[in-house]
């Protein structure tokens, strides 16, 4: 368990913490809660997230798609996990964007639907713009009428104020990478490295990272292997 003290060294330097809500949750980092990534985000201290991974279960691509096939066949493992709607999708967003430092990052998880559709309604409120675009390259052919889909996004947002300068530390990650990754354990299981060098690029040793819906804890790994601490939970966690 990670002690008080050292949360309070991890906080931002030039905010004030909430000390009550810190001491709160020093004994649930570096875990994998099984929780609602919303009550979760209740006990985070505002302004103390240096990054943030958000990897919604989206309901709009099933409805998008209408395969008609729910709950059977190849979907079912997708299915039998909790779908996020849309304004459950606003109010994460909302709590990880005043959970951040300022300039933190928050990469959020879309796919190709959602991409060409828009999202930006869901920052309105969020104090977060849009800064970059990451395309993940899975290695691996899914599903899709037309053309199969081989791709993920992440969008990259910057709460206020944007700079890159200072904040985004490594230059050479291109926006197109490719991972090929083991999803025996969850179905929607992310890159690790590409994870990993995104987290490298915007935090330093020992800041806090969040990820309210953690999956596979693709993230929490991350972390471990470059010393950041790690705050984060699933519906589905393994509560160790
Ligand atoms: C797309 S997966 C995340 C995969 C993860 N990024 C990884 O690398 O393994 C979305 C996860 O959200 C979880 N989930 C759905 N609603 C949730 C909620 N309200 N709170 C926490 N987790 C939730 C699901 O159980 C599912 O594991």
């Amino acid at each position: 368990m990670i002690e008080t003290a050292l949360l309070k060294k991890m906080v931002f330097t030039g905010v004030t913490p909430i000390e009550k809500t810190v001491s709160d949750v020093s004994s649930l980092i570096n875990r994998n809660l099984k929780m609602n990534g919303l009550d979760l985000l209740d006990l985070i201290p505002s302004q103390t997230v240096k990054t943030s991974f958000f990897d919604p279960q989206y309901r709009g691509i099933l409805n998008k798609l209408n395969y008609g096939n729910e709950g059977k066949s190849r979907e079912k493992r997708r299915c039998e996990l909790e779908q996020m709607d849309e304004s459950t999708i606003i109010e994460f967003i909302d709590e990880i964007s005043r959970c951040l430092v300022p300039s933190g990052h928050l990469f959020l998880w879309i796919d190709k639907f959602h991409l060409c559709e828009g999202v930006s309604h869901w920052f309105k409120k969020a104090d977060l713009s849009i800064v970059d675009l990451i395309t993940w390259e899975k290695s691996r052919i899914g599903m899709g009428y037309r053309t199969r889909r081989k791709s993920e996004y992440l969008m990259v947002l910057q709460k206020k104020p944007n700079r890159a300068k200072g904040v985004w530390t490594i230059h050479n990650i291109p926006d197109v990478m490719q991972e090929a990754v083991n999803t025996k354990e969850h179905p929607h299981t992310k890159p690790l490295i590409l994870q990993q060098r995104l987290i490298e690029a915007t935090s330093k040793e020992g800041d806090l990272i969040l990820d309210p819906a953690m999956g596979s804890g693709s993230v929490l790994l991350a972390c471990k292997n470059i010393n950041r601490n790690f705050i984060g939970c699933d519906l589905n966690g393994k509560d160790s």
